[in-house]
């Protein structure tokens, strides 16, 4: 066990025992080859741990153990049990969320306070909702004649592949976990490479609350190895997937030679529609939240505003005032942070080389387009909010996914217009509309094409409302009753009660 945990003391002063090891049969493992993956600081570059990285032969091991737990203990287990150890996880995660807040914000670089507040509330507050959910699926008696009795079993998937990304670690983990335990399936899970801290120590509390070994199994690994021996493995009925539509297509693409049932939840570049009549300082304010919370880092972000031309100007000008009056670029500990640093380096460039396009492609920078480098020693992967304006609908800026602190602020004329544009990509997960004319907003939602929509707000997600995408933003659905229909499957049962050959 030594080597598969270290004593950690993070910037807070938090101090606890991170694992480091591969978690399968409720045991750490150390992975077959031994390689490893270092997670980075991305406030100050440095080196936090290194965590072992599986390999196909790991996930081999923990497919078995998913197997033989499915088979065994967890599929017969009474589902009011199966709630109560998922209800008792969810305590575990309140009990715990100061530690995993801290692990979350060292590891990805969100603010403490947010982490602790938003992420790690949704953690425990969807785990919560799911175990609720575990002794009330149920199938259907369905009348045809008197000489039949036919009714519906709904029975789980099986063993479920789980691919995580970085953007909300633990969140993601709970929107996965919830609904497939509830359900009574089991689970192997791959972290995201950027971000593999936090899910290492929630899965000791998942021994803690008392499930069953195999049932959970958590791996650390590449995309390009663990996540695709998940992806094909042939002891796996289903991948639920988040993260970009480019690897949502590969994993289609890998999934499809055993026909696995997927669940994908991929990219987008949501539109923000405000029209002359809206509530201005209102949709100011929504519209900041929309695009610059979590460092920009959020599928559904709204980076796409569209203005009517009357307000145009003036909600620029409101715009640009309030970026520079809330994001407060700093250390994500501090609490007069608003923004902390980009994920990884990786990111960082790629937020850079959208600035670079963006000017080269002729858009008109209305401000920040550069790094920020006046935090702390001058390190860490910080990027000033940048806001484009007199963009062009064929400029990459406005069609590209960024994933940035990073927004385009585009003029349209009438409602018909502003349709066509929100319209034109090839995404369609979230969307917001701002305007105090009820007809029209509702009307509005109709039209535009996006999993979601949000009536004079925007990010309004909520574990107990359906979350996700048309287009090439995903398919199916996670959250509400709806994520249950992904983790089940209806058996129907033909009873012959009187056709008598
Ligand atoms: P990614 O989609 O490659 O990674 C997400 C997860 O998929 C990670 O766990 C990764 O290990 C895994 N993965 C990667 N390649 C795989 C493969 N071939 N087979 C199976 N699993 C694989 O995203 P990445 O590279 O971290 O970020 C790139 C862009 O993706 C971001 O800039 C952003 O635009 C988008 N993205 C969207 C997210 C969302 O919430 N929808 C979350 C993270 C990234
Ligand atoms: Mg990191």
């Amino acid at each position: 066990m030594s080597d598969l945990s270290v004593e950690l003391t993070a910037p807070n002063g938090k101090k606890y025992t991170q694992p480091t090891g591969l978690f399968i049969n409720n045991e750490w493992v150390a992975s077959s080859k031994g390689n490893k993956i270092t997670s980075i600081n991305p406030t100050d570059e440095s080196e936090i741990a290194s965590v072992h990285a599986a390999e196909p032969e790991d996930v081999d091991k923990a497919v078995e153990a998913a197997r033989a737990a499915f088979k065994g203990p967890w599929r017969d287990m009474p589902s009011t049990e199966r709630g109560d150890l998922m209800y008792k996880l969810s305590q575990l995660v309140e009990e715990n969320k100061e530690v995993l807040a801290t692990i979350e914000t060292w590891d990805n670089g969100k603010p403490y306070a947010v982490a602790l507040a938003e992420d790690l509330a949704e953690v425990s507050g969807c785990l919560k909702y799911y175990a609720g959910y575990a002794d009330k699926i149920h199938g259907q008696v369905i009348d045809t004649s008197p000489a039949k009795l036919a009714y519906t079993i709904r029975e789980p998937v099986g063993v479920c592949g789980q691919i995580i990304p970085w953007n909300y670690p633990l969140g993601m983990a709970a929107w996965k976990l919830g609904p497939a335990l509830a359900c009574g399936n089991t689970v192997v899970m791959k972290a995201a490479e950027q971000t593999p801290l936090s899910i290492l120590f929630f899965a000791n509390l998942i021994k803690e609350a008392g499930f069953p070994p195999g049932v959970v199994n958590i791996l650390n690994g590449h995309g390009r190895i663990a996540g695709a021996a998940i992806a094909q493995h042939p002891g796996i009925d289903k991948v639920a997937f988040t993260g970009s539509t480019a690897t949502g297509k590969e994993i289609m693409k890998m999934a499809s030679a055993t026909m696995k049932n997927i669940t994908l939840e991929t990219g987008g570049k949501s539109p923000l529609l405000v029209f002359d009549d809206a509530d201005l300082d209102q949709a100011v304010k929504w519209a900041h939240i929309g695009i610059m919370s979590n460092m920009g880092q959020i599928c559904t972000a709204t980076s796409r505003i569209l203005v009517q031309e009357g307000i145009y100007d003036k909600f620029v000008d409101e715009f640009k005032k309030q970026v520079k009056e809330t994001s407060k670029i700093g250390d994500p500990f501090s609490d007069e942070t608003f923004q902390g640093p980009q994920v990884t380096k990786a990111q960082y460039d790629r937020v850079l080389s959208y600035i670079e396009a963006g000017k080269s492609e002729g858009a008109e920078l209305a401000m920040g387009g550069e790094a920020y480098k006046n935090v702390g020693a001058g390190k860490g992967f910080f990027v000033s909010p940048t806001v484009f304006i007199n963009v062009k609908s064929t400029m990459r800026v406005f069609r590209e996914e960024v994933f940035g602190p990073f927004v385009v602020i585009v003029s349209f004329k009438d409602e018909e217009e502003a349709l066509e544009k929100a319209n034109d990509t090839t995404y369609g997960l979230g969307s917001a509309v701002f305007t105090k004319d009820i007809v029209k907003a509702h009307r509005l939602a109709r039209k535009i094409e996006a999993g979601m929509v949000w009536i004079n707000s925007s990010q309004d997600s909520d574990f107990r409302i359906p979350f996700g995408g048309v287009k090439q933003s995903g398919i199916g659905r996670e959250l509400g009753e709806a994520g249950l229909e992904a983790y089940t499957n209806k058996k129907s049962v033909h009873v012959n009660l009187g056709t008598w050959l």
